[in-house]
């Protein structure tokens, strides 16, 4: 029997609409990539083996977080629509992981490189996606996008702010991984207590100097990878952090007080280059038990947006 958690967020006629309306935007916005995925469309795979650090035990029954290692799947990508884009050109990066649990099934966690969304709902995120086609196409021009953006989705703040503070990471393995959603961990009586998971690299967060700009090519995070994981593995961290009773739980673009109990859930050994396995969607909705799904209406939503984007791409031929 396999252990995915009462499978991924019930997918309504509604939502479904909603799904191809989102991916239709960013498609007018970006363009149509033939067989890649409609957003982190550049990415590369990796062989890594998760090592719990056990320490979870109590809050959850999770399989992937007691004491057994467990092998994963983790794909690094570029945020950009467009395959081709150079890496330096896409600011926040992704680090999504496929756990494959002991007993059969698997369970994702996807990462970004900011803590926060810049869409609360879907529907914000759609009217978005249009607006700033509207500027693209001339109808706004920048001045106006910018009071448009900050009168009507004054939500997106902290999110731009992050992304404007980005700076180009020395490599995949340096970067610092937010999965931004609140889920909660399951206990064994049932218990359930809401947290927020990052990825933490134990070499520490390094970015590029302005000389070493640069000197990069177009896909040297990708070359840096493959160098590296030949000498040695790339580790992270697994940080849970503890929300109390006011931290929201539906809002991805809110983060969480500082000060907040962190728990060290293990660490993951990302060791190998792997081609992508066929048929690789990393549906943040589909979890293990001892995990559930919040109220985010993002996370929920992720489930069919993604499920569409895999309909569109797997029935294309991927262009070179
Ligand atoms: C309305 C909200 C969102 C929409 C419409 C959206 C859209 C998409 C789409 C269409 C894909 C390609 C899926 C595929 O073909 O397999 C994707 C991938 C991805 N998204 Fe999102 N996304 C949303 C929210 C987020 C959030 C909040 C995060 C932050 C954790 C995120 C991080 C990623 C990453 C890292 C990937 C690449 C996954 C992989 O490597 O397979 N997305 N997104």
């Amino acid at each position: 029997m396999s252990d995915i958690h009462s499978g991924t967020a019930s997918q309504s006629e509604s939502d479904r609409t909603l799904s191809e309306e989102a991916v239709h935007a960013i498609e007018n916005l970006s363009g149509v990539h033939p067989g890649y995925r409609r957003a982190h469309a550049k990415g590369i795979c990796a062989h890594a083996v998760f090592h719990p650090s056990g320490l979870a035990a109590a809050f959850t029954t999770a399989p992937q977080f007691q004491e057994q290692e467990v092998s994963a799947i983790v794909r690094f990508s570029g945020s950009s629509t467009d395959p081709a884009m150079a890496d330096l050109l896409s600011p926040a990066k992704g680090m999504a992981v496929q756990f494959s649990l002991p007993g059969g099934g698997i369970s994702n966690l996807v990462g970004v490189t900011v803590p926060v969304f810049f869409a609360r709902t879907p529907e914000s995120f759609v009217d978005m996606i249009r607006t700033v086609h509207q500027a693209q196409e001339g109808d706004l021009g920048p001045i106006d996008l910018i009071q448009e953006m900050i009168s009507h989705f004054s939500e997106s703040k902290e999110s731009l702010m992050a992304v404007k503070h980005l700076k180009p990471p020395a490599s995949y393995a340096t970067c610092h991984y937010y999965c931004i959603h609140a889920y909660f961990l399951v206990d064994s009586q049932g218990n359930k207590r809401p947290v927020k998971f990052e990825w933490i690299p134990d070499e520490g967060i390094h970015t590029l100097s302005l000389k070493e700009v640069s000197q990069q090519t177009e896909r040297y995070l990708e070359d840096e990878l493959q160098i590296r994981l030949q000498r040695y593995p790339a580790v992270f961290q697994l940080s849970a952090i503890l929300g109390e009773e006011d931290d929201p739980t539906d809002d991805p673009t809110q983060s969480w007080p500082d000060d907040r109990q962190r728990i060290n859930l293990g660490r993951l050994y990302i060791s190998e280059i792997i081609q992508e396995p066929q048929d690789l969607v990393m549906d943040p909705t589909v979890i293990s038990s001892g995990m559930a799904l919040t109220d985010d209406p993002i996370l929920r939503f992720r489930s069919t947006v993604y499920s569409e984007s895999y309909h569109r791409r797997s029935q294309e031929t991927k262009s070179p």
